[in-house]
């Protein structure tokens, strides 16, 4: 696993946003697995600001993203369509952007037509992750076994109080999601895992422990042949 420790969450969010650079420039039509939670959002930013700046666009690019809500309808405030739409898709143009859908009556119907979908453009080339306080890469969560494929997820009690700063008073907050699978992810040729503050310290260090904790979903990717994790000083604090 590469590391890349900066000063602050905005020189993460640069050193993230250089990944991204440089796959596009590499591969104007690749195909971006995208991440929702708080730590994406900078990086969105600064990809935004490069696009309007003409240094490149992702107009040939098709994007997948982690995890969605079940159930949740697309057009509700908390849904991660919503989420992906406000921070990114509403100021760069993709070629195609898919996130699971919410509101089908057939979970795992619409977990496998979304695998097939990766498939059939050739597979992830950059995937961006973030790591739950728990460990877990999109909605994977610690087990003793872990689902390869896209799939439907109770999501943890950690998971539910952590993203409960997200909710307002009457929104009701799901307690199951469609995530991809350890699997899917892995099969992204290029990981990119951007870890952002002092909460993520603890965590962090499990994952350069050279231990392979599996109760940790996070440190699969200690298995995978390109991984870059960005971090700031705050959440390398114990390195
Ligand atoms: P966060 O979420 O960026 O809001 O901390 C990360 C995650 O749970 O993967």
């Amino acid at each position: 696993m590469k590391k890349i420790v900066c000063d602050s969450p905005f020189l993460a969010a640069q050193a993230a946003a250089d990944v991204f650079e440089e796959q596009i420039k590499a591969k104007s039509n690749s195909v971006l697995g995208l991440a929702t939670g708080s730590t994406p959002i900078e990086l969105y930013n600064e990809l935004a600001s490069r696009c309007s700046q003409g240094r490149f666009d992702f107009s040939q690019a098709q994007t997948f993203n982690l995890d969605e809500y079940y159930p949740m309808k697309a057009d509700n405030a908390q849904s991660y369509r919503s989420f992906m739409n406000k921070h990114l898709f509403s100021k760069v143009n993709f070629a195609n952007s898919r996130v699971l859908n919410g509101e089908v009556s057939d979970p795992h119907a619409e977990c496998a037509k979304f695998d097939s979908e990766i498939e059939a453009v050739g597979g992830i080339d950059l995937q961006l992750l973030g790591i739950g306080h728990n460990g877990h890469i999109g909605f994977c969560e610690p087990s003793t076994s872990y689902t390869l494929d896209t799939y439907l997820v109770d999501l943890t009690d950690d998971t539910i109080e952590a993203n409960s700063r997200f909710f307002g008073e009457g929104e009701t907050q799901p307690n199951q999601a469609l995530t991809m699978g350890v699997g899917t992810i892995f099969k992204a040729r290029k990981i990119l895992l951007l870890i952002t503050g002092e909460s993520k310290a603890d965590i962090t260090k499990k994952l350069f422990d050279g231990v392979l904790y599996t109760d940790v979903p996070a440190c699969l990717l200690l298995l995978h042949p390109d991984v870059t994790v960005v971090l700031d000083k705050a959440a390398a604090k114990h390195l």
